[in-house]
């Protein structure tokens, strides 16, 4: 264990199995967290460092936001739990309404899951009921992308591209999955915004309702920028290319905002930024601002008419839900998020330092172990070069920034930036500003 201030270091680390991490590494060394506020943590080693991915993208409106915590507080003073099924509690109700008005098009019948993976299950299920309610139960294909992220479940996993989450699993996948090819071309190098090259990537959907008949194919599932892989910013016309092959064979087009969603490319939704309404859209993360786990899933009006003709009255239409589908401490969390975003006109917020942060992130291209950057709105991909093994760099980068203050998340050889939508131009600047020490220490301990 490293020396420094090991007070708040439990007695043991031994028995918790961490996710997604390097648990041997994290047990000889650990990195705790013991506090939150603004956009500021502190550590355990009483260490202050600047947030500059917003949790997991989780809270884009600042770290112990009081509204929030009172109305937790109040909600479970109130009412703490009540079943969902064949019952209800009027915050939900209230909730779809408010979430109803931001989502594009008529995406206005809202389910509620408890996670972004639970969401992508959901997305997946709802799809499937839409079609079989319409007597095309032939349609059981889903068609992903490689490099994306829906999230941890089967489905999830099975839509989903990042290799290192499917190879251990893939004897359990869905069947009847095909990916496109990403969008990420050798020409997009350090590109700010949309690329202008690629669009023709979408005629991949086009081909694989060739191949395997558009006919049975359900539902084709996107991130609209892709997050967890980097920033993968789609090129220009691409998102609608993709709505138009959709149209025509009758696939439903589903974009996964988990990430993208409440603000993050300026926009309530990337759908709205991009100008392309899908048919289904996933939310979770920044709708409670992290502090409640939540999964949101927003679907066309026609997709849930259609489910409900299908049954009789009395009848359960959907055969689907989880104990925790919006219970009242995740929706109390959620109004309140409601608020914060009208009161403080946050989508605005994060459009208007946008630029700023931008041009800040591309001030790094000049390092020489940065190998690319991408960005859009207030998330941002820097790629390092790899060094040894993919992965390696990115991690030891991740440690070496965290030592110089600045936390945030690294994929593989890419470390994922994201500001919160409260920072003002100096926070962006100490997130830039710490970055550089902390990639330049890295490449330092590199060379010695
Ligand atoms: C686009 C996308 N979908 C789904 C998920 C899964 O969300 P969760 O970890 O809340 O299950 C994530 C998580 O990062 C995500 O980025």
């Amino acid at each position: 264990m490293s020396s420094g201030d090991t007070s708040k270091i439990p007695n043991s680390l031994q028995e918790h199995w961490m996710p997604f991490t390097s648990n041997k590494d994290f047990k000889e060394n650990p990195r705790l967290i013991t506090g939150a506020k603004g956009v500021y943590l502190t550590n355990h080693k009483g260490k202050k460092m600047i947030d500059a991915s917003s949790g997991l993208f989780c809270n884009p409106f600042g770290h112990g936001r009081k509204e929030i915590t009172e109305a937790v507080a109040k909600q479970l003073e109130q009412l703490d739990y009540c079943q969902p099924f064949q019952q209800g509690f009027g915050g939900s109700f209230e909730l779809a309404t408010k979430i109803s008005r931001h989502t594009p098009g008529n995406l206005n019948r809202i389910f509620y899951s408890i996670c972004g993976s639970s969401a992508v299950e959901t997305a997946i299920k709802i799809s499937i009921a839409y079609h079989r309610a319409r007597g095309e139960s032939q349609r059981f294909r889903f068609v992903g992308r490689e490099r994306g992220y829906h999230g941890m479940n089967i489905g999830g996993t099975s839509v989903g591209g990042m290799i290192n989450n499917v190879k251990t699993f893939a004897s359990v996948l869905m069947p009847g999955v095909v990916h496109m090819r990403h969008t990420h071309l050798p020409e997009h190098k350090f590109i700010s915004g949309q690329p202008e090259t690629g669009a023709e990537i979408a005629n991949d959907l086009e081909r694989i309702a060739t191949n395997f008949g558009g006919e049975n194919i359900a539902a084709c599932i996107v991130e609209p920028i892709a997050g967890s892989t980097g920033t993968l910013v789609p090129p220009k016309g691409y998102l609608k290319k993709l709505r138009e092959i959709c149209d025509k064979y009758g696939i439903l087009l589903i974009f996964d905002e988990v990430i993208t969603g409440w603000g993050r490319t300026g926009s309530a939704f990337a759908s709205q930024e991009f100008g392309v309404t899908p048919d289904i859209m996933t939310m979770a993360k920044a709708t409670t601002n992290g502090v409640v786990p939540m999964g949101v899933i927003a679907c066309k009006e026609e997709i849930y008419d259609a489910v409900m003709d299908a049954s009789p009255k009395g009848a359960v239409e959907l055969f689907h839900g989880y104990t925790y589908s919006g219970i009242p401490v995740a929706v109390a969390a959620a109004l309140a998020v409601q608020d914060i975003i009208e009161k403080e006109d946050i989508f605005n917020r994060a459009k208007e330092m946008a630029p700023y942060f931008q041009k800040g992130l591309f001030t790094l291209k000049d390092i020489d172990v940065v190998e690319n950057i991408r960005g859009y709105g207030m998330m941002g991909g820097i790629d390092l070069k790899t060094n040894v093994k993919p992965g390696k760099a990115g991690f030891e980068c991740f440690k070496a920034c965290y030592e110089a203050g600045v936390n945030f998340k690294a994929t593989g050889d890419c470390l994922i930036i994201a500001p919160q939508f409260i920072c003002e131009k100096k926070h962006i600047d100490e997130i830039i500003d710490k970055l550089r020490t902390g990639i330049l220490n890295y490449s330092k301990n590199l060379k010695n």
